[in-house]
Parts: structure tokens; C-alpha cells; sequence
């Protein structure tokens, strides 16, 4: 290539970048009532209605749709007025959800515990109740619900409940027993998903049926800590064999470990 060339080519290639770089700055800026250039459309332009405004598709006339019957909505949209179609907005999911007030919150009508679980009570039950008891509720209160107390006796409960801060109640209290103070099973029930005091609540690992299945083996553990070997039929004694031996009691954990 000549040098000449070379010079015809530079400036050709310096006069298309500038001819560029006009052409780019006047689409800057400036107020144009013609429609925008659209280079890649894509989903620009669809049909569409605005908010508020009459639709001719509907038989209502109104753009806006009203939620289908029994919508439950996801947190809480309240709006200001009494009427019926307000209504469903100024109930929180909670309570949608919660309709069955015996089922989903322990308690009846008038708020007060529940005294009988409201779902059937089979064998099906009672091994989901102890699976759940043994995985959240053993860690503290022990696998028999006898509780922890440090304090007094290093043998009862379990490690971490004998560690709790503060002594942590025997199930075979008689105040939790039916007929107790705090013996009805919506309360124990209630216990189990809400949490008390310095319990934990374990609502987000058990559901209703699980907190159900929870207390119903809560209660058999209080009727066998209960009961005597009369109370088990003959045939069936010879296969509980002999009573295990009372456990030694541990060592003290080291001063100043957790
Ligand atoms: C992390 C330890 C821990 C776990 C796990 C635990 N609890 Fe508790 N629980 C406690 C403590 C501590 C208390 C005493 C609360 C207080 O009154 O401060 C307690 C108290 C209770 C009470 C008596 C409440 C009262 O008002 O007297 C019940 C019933 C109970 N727990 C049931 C359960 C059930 C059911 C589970 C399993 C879902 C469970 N707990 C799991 C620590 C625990």
C-alpha cells in the first residue's frame, strides 16, 4: 500500500467517526414529538389497560379483577371500610389459614385451651409424636419428660437441659397432667409451637399435626410414668423384661465449660 492510500484511508475512517459520533448526539437530548426509533422492539408495544380505568373485555366493565372467591392473601392488605368486599383484605393470612381455631391454635371459641386433640389419636400418631418428641423436645426436657434441673439432681434430663440456665418442668408434674393447671392439651400444644418464657419456639419445624402428634405422646409418657406393671395386660409383661438400672451419675462437667 502506497503511503498515499494509507492517508486517504485514515481520513475517511476519521471523517465516518465523526460523521458517527453527530449522528449519536442528535439523538440526545432533544424533544421530539415523533415516536422513538425502536431498534429492537422486543415487548415494547402490547395490549394493555392502565389501572383504574374500563376495560371493554370484561362484562364488568373494570380492568382492575377482583381476587377469586377464597383468595388467602400472602401478609396483610387492609383497606378502610366495613363493607363485604373489604372484608377478605382486613384479615390477616394467619386467620385464613387458621379458620379451624381447635386444630391450627389449641384454643375454642371462647379462647380457652382446648382439653381434647382434635385429631384422631392412632398408632400412626403416637410414632410421628415420639419421632418429633425425641428429635425436638428430648433435647432439653429429656426422652422420658422428665425434665432437667442442674441444680439438684445431675442425673435427670438431658445435656442440654441440665445446662438450661434455668431448671426446665417435669411433664409428670401434676400441673401438666389433664385436669392441671397447665395440663389441657391446647396448652401443651400451644407450648410446643409458640414457645414459653425461656423456651424456644418449634412452631417452624412442627406443624399442626406434628404439635398434635407431640402432645398425644407427651400424654403416653405421662400414663406410663404413671402407671404400674398391673396396668399392662399379662400376656404382654413378660416382654418389658426387667426395669433398667437406675444410670451412674455422670462426672461434673469442668468448671467453665459450656
Ligand atoms: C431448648 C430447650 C427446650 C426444648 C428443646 C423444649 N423445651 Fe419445653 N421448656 C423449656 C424450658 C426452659 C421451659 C421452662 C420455661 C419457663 O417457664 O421459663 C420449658 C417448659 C415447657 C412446658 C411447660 C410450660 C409452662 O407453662 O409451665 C411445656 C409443656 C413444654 N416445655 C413442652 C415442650 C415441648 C412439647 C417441646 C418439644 C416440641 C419442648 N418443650 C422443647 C426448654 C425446652
Amino acid at each position: 500500500m502506497s503511503p498515499r492510500t494509507t492517508h486517504t484511508l485514515r481520513l475517511a475512517g476519521a471523517g465516518l467517526a465523526i460523521g458517527a459520533a453527530l449522528a449519536m448526539a442528535g439523538c440526545r437530548g432533544d424533544r421530539s414529538d415523533n415516536p422513538p426509533r425502536q431498534f429492537f422492539p422486543d415487548m415494547d408495544d402490547q395490549p394493555r389497560w392502565k389501572p383504574q380505568s374500563e376495560s371493554q373485555f370484561y362484562a364488568d366493565n373494570r380492568t382492575m379483577r377482583q381476587p377469586v372467591p377464597g383468595t388467602i392473601p400472602f401478609g396483610a392488605t387492609y383497606v378502610l371500610a366495613e363493607a363485604d368486599w373489604a372484608e377478605p383484605f382486613n384479615r390477616k393470612r394467619d386467620e385464613f389459614l387458621a379458620e379451624d381455631y381447635e386444630l391450627h391454635d389449641g384454643t375454642d371459641d371462647t379462647g380457652a385451651f382446648i382439653t381434647t386433640i382434635p385429631v384422631r389419636v392412632d398408632l400412626d400418631l403416637m410414632a410421628l409424636g415420639k419421632k418429633k418428641f425425641d428429635i425436638y423436645c428430648a433435647t432439653c426436657h429429656g426422652y422420658n419428660g422428665e425434665g432437667a434441673n442442674a441444680a439438684q439432681d445431675q442425673t435427670r434430663g438431658s445435656m442440654v437441659g441440665r445446662r438450661w440456665t434455668i431448671p426446665i418442668p417435669t411433664f409428670h408434674d401434676p400441673l401438666y397432667l389433664p385436669g392441671g393447671a397447665r395440663g389441657q392439651d391446647g396448652y401443651i400444644f400451644t407450648v410446643a409451637r409458640k414457645g414459653v418464657n425461656t423456651m424456644p419456639a418449634y412452631g417452624h419445624a412442627l406443624d399442626t399435626r406434628d404439635a398434635w402428634a407431640v402432645v398425644a405422646y407427651v400424654r403416653a409418657l405421662q400414663t406410663s410414668h404413671l402407671g404400674a406393671l398391673t396396668d399392662v395386660p399379662e400376656s404382654e409383661r413378660a416382654s418389658l423384661g426387667a426395669p433398667p438400672p437406675k444410670p451412674a451419675a455422670p462426672e461434673a462437667p469442668p468448671e467453665g465449660q459450656p
